[in-house]
């Protein structure tokens, strides 16, 4: 098995990068945003829960994306790796996702990190909300907690795969192809090397 985590601030393009990059590298996307976003969709407990906490820019409870991560596993058996999009998002999730993937005899290859300018995140997010409808992305203040947050509780997991000496940082401006060019040439580099 192969797996990645795709990492970075609110914006960065993980979401745009993975739908590429699960299609060149066959592995199977599991993003909690879009997890919890079809929750909400659903008007499900848990997404109605959920949404609350979505729209003041906070993050969910450890426990609620960890159970979501941890069915999505168990239902995809035969995957050959999954790349993990806006998750870990905290130390907590980081260690459980360790375990989740030790049972299953496997581990994290690589964390890539998406470097983006807040100045470059905001102008994003904020003009995709012009269209969207995802109501994170409607106000400035909103966007700016989301980044708050993601200074305050996120940033840290990055320096529990550093650790491990797991972590490449890409540079996230440009077009979405010339990222993608160098997000492939990182991880063929890393599958080189296995
Ligand atoms: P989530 O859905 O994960 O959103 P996010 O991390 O805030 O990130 P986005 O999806 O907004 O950005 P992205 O990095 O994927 O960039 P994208 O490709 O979309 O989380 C939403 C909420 O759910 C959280 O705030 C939290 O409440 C909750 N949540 C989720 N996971 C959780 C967890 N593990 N724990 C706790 N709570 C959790 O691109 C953004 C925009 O930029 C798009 O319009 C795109 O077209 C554009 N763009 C992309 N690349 C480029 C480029 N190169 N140049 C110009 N524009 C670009």
């Amino acid at each position: 098995m192969f797996n990645l985590i795709l990492f970075g601030p609110p914006g960065s393009g993980k979401g745009t990068q993975s739908e590429k990059l699960i299609t060149q590298y066959g592995l199977k996307h599991l993003s909690t945003g879009d997890l919890l976003r079809s929750e909400i969709a659903g008007k499900t407990p848990l997404g109605i829960e959920a949404k609350a906490i979505m729209d003041k820019g906070h993050l969910v409870p450890d426990e609620v994306v960890i159970g979501m991560i941890s069915s999505a596993l168990e239902a995809n058996p035969h995957a050959k790796g999954f790349l993990f999009d806006g998750f870990p998002r905290t130390s907590t999730q980081a260690e459980a996702l360790d375990k989740l993937l030790d049972l299953k005899k496997t581990s994290i290859a690589a964390m890539i990190a998406l470097a983006v300018s807040e100045e470059e995140l905001v102008k994003r997010l904020l003009k995709r909300g012009e269209t969207s409808g995802r109501s994170d992305d409607i106000n400035e203040g909103i966007v700016r907690e989301r980044l708050v947050e993601y200074h305050k509780k996120t940033s840290v997991v990055a320096d529990y795969y550093k650790q491990f000496d797991k972590v490449v940082v890409i540079a996230g401006e440009g077009t979405v192809d010339e990222i993608f060019a160098r997000l492939c040439k990182e991880i063929d580099g890393i599958l080189n090397n296995k």
